[in-house]
């Protein structure tokens, strides 16, 4: 499988996972989805990852985005580690695990990196959104947590681009002032679409409040 770029549709599968066999665009329907991989079960830093993942159910719930992490390993050593995250994380892992223990899934998403490691899978993020489009990828090493709070941002981001029209400037958190799309340039279009007016710094670099707040 050649990497994933965005824009490209992600590709559907069905494989076992902690809550039974899953058809991934059907258990997605039209919800945005993160697709998330773990080097292996009864790992350290993915322990710490699935806890904090599971205690964001209700933002990932609000912004109508679906949680499935990947790990190559069968389902029975899924649901033991479960127990064991649940247990020291002070959480309650409520979304699936694939059970990619055929390496079907890490195939499709070109997760084995064989210069990193011959058999774990890469720790990766994949964005999808309603239209199966994949939105972000990343990858991090093996050793580094991934911070569940950048990825929220991201949806966040993504989400005001997709229903507001503004994209999001360097370091941007919600509520901060936001940027308007350069395709919008009909001043009646403007008007309606920011009420609370915009500050042009430069013609190209035009301010706004956040819209939906
Ligand atoms: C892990 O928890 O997955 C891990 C920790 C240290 C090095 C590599 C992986």
């Amino acid at each position: 499988m050649a990497t994933l770029r965005l824009g490209d549709t992600a590709p559907d599968f069905t494989q076992d996972s902690s809550i039974g066999p899953i058809s991934f665009h059907e258990w997605l329907g039209d919800s945005w989805g993160i697709l998330f991989s773990h080097p292996a079960d009864y790992t350290p830093v993915c322990t710490t990852e699935l806890g904090a993942t599971a205690k964001l159910a209700e933002e990932f719930k609000k912004r109508n985005v679906k949680p499935i992490a990947l790990s190559v390993d069968p389902v029975e050593s899924h649901k033991g580690w479960i127990t064991d995250i649940n247990e020291t994380q002070g959480a309650e892992v409520n979304f699936p695990i694939i059970a990619d223990a055929d390496r079907k899934v890490s195939e499709l998403y070109d997760l084995i990196h064989p210069n990193a490691s011959t058999t774990a899978t890469v720790r990766s993020v994949f964005i999808i959104d309603p239209n199966k489009k994949i939105r972000l990828t990343l990858t991090y090493p093996a050793s580094t947590g991934r911070n569940f709070n950048e990825i929220l941002r991201v949806i966040d981001s993504l989400q005001l681009t997709e229903y507001h029209s503004v994209a999001t400037p360097a370091n941007w958190e919600d509520g901060d002032d936001v940027v308007i799309v350069p395709s919008i340039t009909d001043p009646e279009v403007l008007k309606q679409k920011f009420p609370k007016g915009y500050k042009a710094v430069k013609p190209y670099l035009r301010l706004t409040p956040q819209p939906n707040k």
